[in-house]
């Protein structure tokens, strides 16, 4: 039987790398299309090295709309996950049109040329941003949306929109919207992993690059909140998990199991972490010190959010498999392998 093809949109990139390793795992095969804005060509070199085979890359901008056609003619795929965007929440506010410009435009061509193609299975890589401060906990795929806070925020929001209204008015297509929460951690070989460009805004990297020696402190953002420890709460998801969600729902939209043909899960631990907690714990699992202080809370900080994943573990199939403490191990082992630490 011939193998199901994958386009990979934003693949070189942080949870597409680790998605490709996942789906070629599974027996898909894959290209990678990527334009290189918030990537290396090394990682696409590395997710070969890792798999052992030679996946086909396109340095294509997936808003050139003319560009990604040829993609679409050159290579014959059923199923494309949509990776591609730009995801810094802070870079967002200082440039909309970017983000505006970027997310949407690039999301409108997948969905249009899929359509055009006669190309059926979408996955959109939403966030849990779209609950925005939540009034329960944990958040299931029924707690209502809030007025996003940031333009890249409404673009997710914008985009499962356009994903929602394009599958009623083509019920031939189908779909899937992964809300994440937070992806953290590197691929257990170490050869993957996130990159941040500049000064990490993320927590994780910047716990690895304070212990790795590049930043002297890192500023924990409030103790002040109505937590137990006065720090935030999230829920941090494994990047191996999250890619391993993908393979499942496209196997969902493959093997024709799916309800609807738009679903949308939520992709979490259901456990909630504190700041404070996984600073400590990355100290204790992998013996290195992270310099800390208490800092001002930072504007626009959710106090907390987890997620309810039982539909996904019901429905998918799916489930965050990997303990915080190996997670962690990763990260760090990702951060010394970048750095040439022992
Ligand atoms: P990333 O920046 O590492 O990967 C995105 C990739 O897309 C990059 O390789 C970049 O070069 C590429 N890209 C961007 N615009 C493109 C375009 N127009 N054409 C072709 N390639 C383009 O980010 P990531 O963390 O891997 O995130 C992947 C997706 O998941 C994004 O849509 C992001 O919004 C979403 N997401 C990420 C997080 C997170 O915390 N990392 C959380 C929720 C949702
Ligand atoms: C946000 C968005 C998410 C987006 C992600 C990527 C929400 C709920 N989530 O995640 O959709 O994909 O950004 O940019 O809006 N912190 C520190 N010190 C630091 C960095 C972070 O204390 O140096 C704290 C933050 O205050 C927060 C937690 O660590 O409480 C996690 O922060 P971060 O990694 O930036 O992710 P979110 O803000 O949750």
């Amino acid at each position: 039987m011939k193998k199901q093809c994958v386009l990979v949109s934003g693949g070189a990139g942080y949870i597409g790398s680790h998605t490709t390793v996942e789906l070629i795992e599974a027996g898909y095969d894959v290209v990678i299309v990527d334009n290189l804005s918030n990537s290396e060509i090394g990682a696409v070199e590395s997710v070969r090295r890792i798999t052992g085979v030679d996946i086909p890359f396109e340095q294509v901008d997936c808003c050139d709309r003319e560009a990604f056609r040829k993609v679409f003619e050159k290579y014959e795929f059923d199923s494309v996950i949509h990776f591609a965007a730009s995801k810094a929440v802070g870079e967002s506010v200082q440039k909309p049109l970017l983000y505006y410009g970027n997310n949407l435009t690039s999301f409108m061509n997948v969905v249009g040329l899929m359509h055009e193609f006669g190309r059926q299975n979408v996955v959109f890589s939403s966030s849990c941003t779209v609950y925005g401060e939540p009034d329960k906990q944990p958040v299931t795929e029924q707690t209502p949306r809030k007025p996003a806070t940031s333009p890249y925020g409404n673009t997710k929001q914008t985009c499962e929109d356009i994903l929602r209204d394009t599958l009623k008015a083509y019920p031939e297509m189908k779909g899937i919207a992964l809300r994440y929460f937070n992806p953290i951690g590197a691929h257990p070989s170490a050869q993957i992993g996130e990159l941040p460009r500049g000064v990490p805004q993320n927590l994780v990297p910047y716990v690895t690059q304070t212990a790795a020696g590049l930043r002297e402190c890192l500023s924990i953002f409030g103790d002040d909140y109505p937590t137990p420890d006065g720090s935030c709460i999230r829920d941090y998801i494994d990047v191996t998990d999250l890619a391993k969600a993908h393979v499942a729902a496209i196997g969902r939209m493959v093997g024709d199991k799916n309800k609807e043909n738009y679903e949308i899960f939520n992709i979490g631990t259901g456990r909630g972490v504190s700041v404070l907690e996984l600073v400590n714990k990355f100290e204790e699992v992998n013996g290195v010190k992270v310099n800390h202080k208490i800092a001002p809370r930072r504007e626009g900080d959710i106090i907390a959010i987890w997620a309810d994943p039982s539909l996904a573990n019901n429905e998918l199939g799916w489930k965050a498999e990997r303990t915080l403490d190996e997670t962690l191990k990763s990260a760090w082992e990702w951060e010394k392998h970048l750095r040439g630490i022992k």
